[in-house]
């Protein structure tokens, strides 16, 4: 198929400088642009026509796990499409705000080895420790973690602080509880993070009486008050390599809060959820597109408003809800459109949960379509 560009799009002009397109692209990539590591053939025409024609767009993604930087490598790679970092917003990637919140010891969670430990550090989170950090220096702490010591041994860091409960102001406390990525050990990743929600503002060893007391509101008291738990994707359901759809930090989600309810005979868990749909990633999303079109254009000084952001996604839950509902404070509007070619299943017969402005067969055919509708 070749895409008909109008040159509405890109009227020539007597100069060599078409008019700046007043629209622009954010695409989801699981589902979208690849499948687990096998890029969608017609996300390798897509992005590089927009490329071409100068159309400017971002990734966002509730994946995440690597840095930024290795992230779009690895993309670029597979897609045949220059990328930079600031091209790519990662579930993770609005933690990166928030280092001047805990300047001491957060609990980072999910990823492959110690690599969202590493993310965390690089943002500016100098005391990053993760589940199996803790784990390797107290394997008891975790029972049914044995058999996997010699692996987390060959990436487990020192703690910080030693446990020390003979003198619990000295003792490893931590700030927050930062969930970056899908869990790779649940019963661990559950347990630390239980101990720590039920903990003596978030001394690692302590119980808290009132935290989780249903009796209480918010669980408890201010000094004994849990850390902040922060999500950084709600989805349920992810489109991977397998042919049907994969539980994703979302499943993680609710069976730890199964085990919270179980744990604290249903007490209310307060957490901070980021990532697609909610409003603060398609915020932080939209202020990203602005700034790589801005940067695009900037040797002809960018006065031209930002009219209309086609969102490509495979997700109704979270691609399209949270383009449907996102309202920019500049008066931008959200066009969603949702692909064929991840969790969404046009086989099942099913209406989206969600209704997309229009429902299409990949992600060029999307870039097709959002072409014509921009006219
Ligand atoms: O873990 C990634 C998965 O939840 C979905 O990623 O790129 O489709 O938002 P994405
Ligand atoms: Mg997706």
């Amino acid at each position: 198929r070749q895409i008909q560009w109008h040159r509405r799009a890109f009227q020539t002009s007597v100069s060599q400088n078409p008019p700046i397109p007043d629209f622009g692209f954010t695409f989801d990539i699981d589902g979208v642009l690849v499948r687990s590591s096998r890029p969608i053939p017609a996300a390798q025409k897509a992005l590089p026509l927009l490329q071409k024609n100068r159309i400017p767009f971002i990734l966002v993604t509730n994946g995440g796990g690597k840095t930024e930087e290795q992230r779009v490598q690895y993309l670029q790679d597979r897609l045949g499409v220059p990328l930079s970092a600031d091209m790519i917003v990662q579930s993770h990637t609005p933690f990166a705000d928030m280092t001047h919140l805990y300047d001491k010891t957060v609990l980072i969670v999910g990823g492959d080895y110690d690599h969202c430990q590493l993310v965390a550090q690089k943002y500016g989170f100098k005391y990053a420790v993760t589940p199996i950090d803790i784990l390797c220096a107290h394997p008891e702490i975790w029972p049914f973690g044995k058999q996997y010591l010699d692996l987390y041994r060959t990436f487990a860091k020192p703690l910080p602080t030693p446990i020390d409960l003979s003198s619990p102001a000295t003792s490893l406390k931590f700030d927050a509880i930062f969930v970056y990525n899908d869990s790779r050990d649940w019963g661990t990743d559950t347990t630390i993070i239980l101990d720590l929600l039920l903990s003596r503002a978030g001394i690692l060893g302590t119980l808290s009486t009132k935290n989780g007391n249903p009796a209480l509101p918010n669980n408890g008291y201010q000094q004994d008050a849990q850390p902040p738990l922060y999500y950084s994707n709600p989805d349920l359901w992810w489109a991977a390599a397998w042919h049907q759809n994969r539980l994703g930090q979302g499943g993680f989600q609710r069976a730890l809060e199964g085990v919270w309810a179980a744990a604290t005979d249903g007490a209310h868990l307060a957490k901070t959820a980021i990532g697609k749909p909610t409003q603060a990633t398609f915020a932080f999303a939209e202020h990203r597109l602005r700034h790589v079109r801005k940067q695009m254009f900037a040797q002809r000084g960018l006065n031209d408003p930002l009219k209309r952001v086609y969102m490509i996604g495979d997700n109704p839950e979270s691609d399209i809800r949270g383009a449907n509902e996102y309202r920019s404070p500049h008066g931008t509007v959200w066009r969603s459109v949702l692909v064929k070619t991840g969790v969404y299943r046009a086989d099942e017969g099913k209406e989206p949960a969600y209704r997309p402005d229009v429902i299409v067969e990949d992600v060029l055919e999307a870039v097709e379509w959002a072409v014509e509708d921009a006219k």
